[in-house]
């Protein structure tokens, strides 16, 4: 009889019925009904066309063929060009490495560093793919409340939650799903204390220019001392090419050693057209990125002047990031039956708090993923819905 390992058979187990009512939502919008789509986090924008025409371009002048392990020079250089500017510190290629998506590239830093039972301290309400990773490499996951109203970070309790088989902490600033920012202060004070305790510090910075009222900073400006550091970032989100995948990570020697093993038996190079994609896109982006940031940022602030005139629903005033967290507890018992309402009575996709924690059981997350009319057309549903 054939059979399973045990990370397969861990990944088959239901971790939580999160996209429950997205996947419904997108069965009935297929069969042709009025649905609103504000659930996932996949950018409504298209890839900007002067880095698709550049692509097209590479496709057919041969740039079809193996890439290194690591990631195409260029794109590293380019990677690392980034970080130098956003930090004032020296950063060089031989400390990136490239994945197809920060997804790989969070897989992949975990594989290398936990074994199974062993402990990862993660802020919660959190990104709902990191379950995922955990569930197969089958790690103890130990959560930290990041408290509401304003989803702070409280380095003393998430360092209260290390035990001797804590091998990791892991943080996402600007935060999905609340659009939260890790301040400076706390990120410096973060990675001494993992580094006295002699743990990773892992910081998914996805959303690090979609930032809104106050700019991103990073941990690697945060710290001088990488030693215990890793860094994960991409273009999903900022250059609308979440289906390129292309993401990275920025670390130490020994670590990219580690992940350019791994790298080179899981994926053996990612595709190489798409890295060229993503070297001109940080060349060329400035004003591709900004307009869409802009964008976000109007939506975030239309979003919350209508809340501003619902009764019974309050929220968290995002500082980054394309979602906007809705308390819905002044008009039903959790955020699970008010996303169950919404899409039933008002036919719009939410995602349920709870799918990212208990912390935001009162919550349903909102995607900034339609324009001001789709926005427009949303509200007006959900206050008709609340008028019935
Ligand atoms: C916080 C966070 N990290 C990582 C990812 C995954 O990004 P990628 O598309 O590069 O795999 C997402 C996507 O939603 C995210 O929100």
């Amino acid at each position: 009889m054939t059979s399973f390992s045990r990370m397969s058979s861990r990944l088959t187990m239901p971790t939580s019925d999160v996209w429950r009512v997205h996947a419904e939502a997108v069965k009935r919008k297929s069969r042709g009904e009025d649905i609103l789509l504000l659930s996932v986090g996949d950018p409504d924008f298209d890839t900007p066309r002067h880095i698709s025409d550049y692509v097209i371009a590479q496709i057919q002048d041969g740039r079809t063929h193996y890439s290194p392990a690591a990631g195409e020079q260029e794109l590293r250089d380019a990677i690392a060009k980034l970080e130098t500017e956003g930090t004032g510190k020296p950063f060089h290629a031989d400390q990136v490495v490239i994945f197809p998506g920060a997804t790989a590239a969070l897989y992949a830093v975990f594989e290398c560093i936990l074994n199974e039972g062993d402990g990862v301290v993660v802020p919660e309400p959190m990104y709902v793919g990191y379950q995922g990773v955990f569930d197969a490499i089958g790690a103890d996951v130990q959560h930290v409340p990041l408290a509401p109203p304003a989803f702070d970070l409280d380095v003393q309790a998430v360092m209260d939650r290390v035990e001797p088989n804590t091998k990791a902490v892991l943080v996402n600033t600007p935060g999905n799903p609340c659009g939260n920012i890790i301040e400076s202060e706390k990120l410096t004070a973060l990675a001494n204390a993992c580094r006295e305790r002699e743990i990773w510090l892992i910081c998914d910075e996805v959303y690090s220019l979609i930032t809104f009222d106050e700019p991103h900073v990073s941990m690697l400006k945060s710290t001088d001392d990488f030693s215990n550091i890793v860094v994960i970032d991409g273009l999903s989100k900022s250059h609308a090419m979440s289906g390129w995948r292309v993401g990275w990570v920025i670390a130490e020697a020994p670590m990219i050693d580690a992940l350019t093993r791994l790298a080179s038996a899981a994926l053996f190079g990612v595709c190489q057209f798409v890295q060229d994609g993503a070297t001109f896109a940080l060349a060329n982006d400035a004003r591709d990125v900004e307009a869409m940031r802009l964008r976000y940022e109007a939506r975030r602030n239309y979003a919350i002047e209508r809340l501003d005139g619902i009764p019974g629903l309050s929220y968290y005033k995002p500082k980054a990031g394309m979602f906007i967290m809705i308390d819905v507890s002044g008009v039903a018992n959790d955020g699970a039956s008010f996303s169950e309402r919404l899409l039933q009575e008002a036919g719009i996709s939410t995602v349920a708090g709870n799918g990212f924690g208990p912390t935001a059981l009162n919550y349903v997350r909102m995607s900034l993923t339609l324009g001001r009319a789709g926005l427009n057309d949303a509200f007006d549903r959900i206050e008709k819905m609340l008028q019935t």
